[in-house]
């Protein structure tokens, strides 16, 4: 007897990867100039262990790197927009906030997730030494209450990235994110952001 089915991805969490490292060489040589002291932000600033943190204001510099950037990242949005609608829009965005992180040896950050806005994205600058600690994990947004071996494929606790030079991750809002405890000695370097999408060309 044949077998007809469909199978439905319903609540399936989408997240992207894109890579410039081109992008990242420039923007280590212009974050490293900038000099931060401790989370200028002043945001939840019990979650960030060893690390200092801008202001939340880095794309509305008018510096040619950071418009280069901005631009960059909203291509990156309006692609993973068309790939999920499967249709070739134009989008206005915009970045409510953006920062960059340097951590130092034995950072860490609590986990969390970015409020006020649509889509999110950890551009990673210099990912530091390798093997060291320092993923990025995202927490599974969904929680059986059984596990047998029926659940487990929906039931996988996290999603580790691993930093690399030039690699940009976009995330939907709602996903809760941390990153784990980095050891090395070189600095980190990472920019965030969030971001809605204001309208459809
Ligand atoms: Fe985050």
């Amino acid at each position: 007897m044949e077998k007809s089915f469909v199978k439905n991805s319903l609540f399936s969490t989408p997240l992207f990867e894109f890579n410039n490292l081109a992008l990242a060489n420039e923007l280590r040589s212009y974050l490293t100039s900038l000099k931060i002291d401790g989370i200028e932000s002043r945001v939840a600033k019990h979650i960030k262990h060893n690390m200092s943190e801008s202001k939340f204001n880095l794309f509305n510099s008018d510096e040619k790197i950071i418009k280069t950037t901005r631009a960059y990242i909203a291509s990156c949005i309006k692609d993973l927009l068309n790939n999920l609608t499967s249709r070739d829009d134009d989008y206005k965005i915009a970045f409510s906030e953006s920062w960059y992180h340097i951590g130092g040896k034995n950072s860490s950050h609590d986990v969390h997730a970015h409020i006020n806005c649509s889509w999110c994205g950890i551009y990673y600058i210099d990912s530091g030494d390798k093997n060291k600690g320092g993923q990025t994990f995202f927490c599974n947004p969904i929680f059986s209450n059984f596990l047998d071996l029926g659940t487990l494929h929906h039931n996988d606790t996290e999603h580790i990235v691993t930093p690399e030079d030039g690699k940009l991750i976009l995330f939907p809002s709602y996903l809760k994110h941390f990153q784990s405890l980095y050891t090395g000695e070189t600095e980190r370097i990472v920019i965030a952001f969030n971001s809605s999408i204001i309208e459809k060309f």
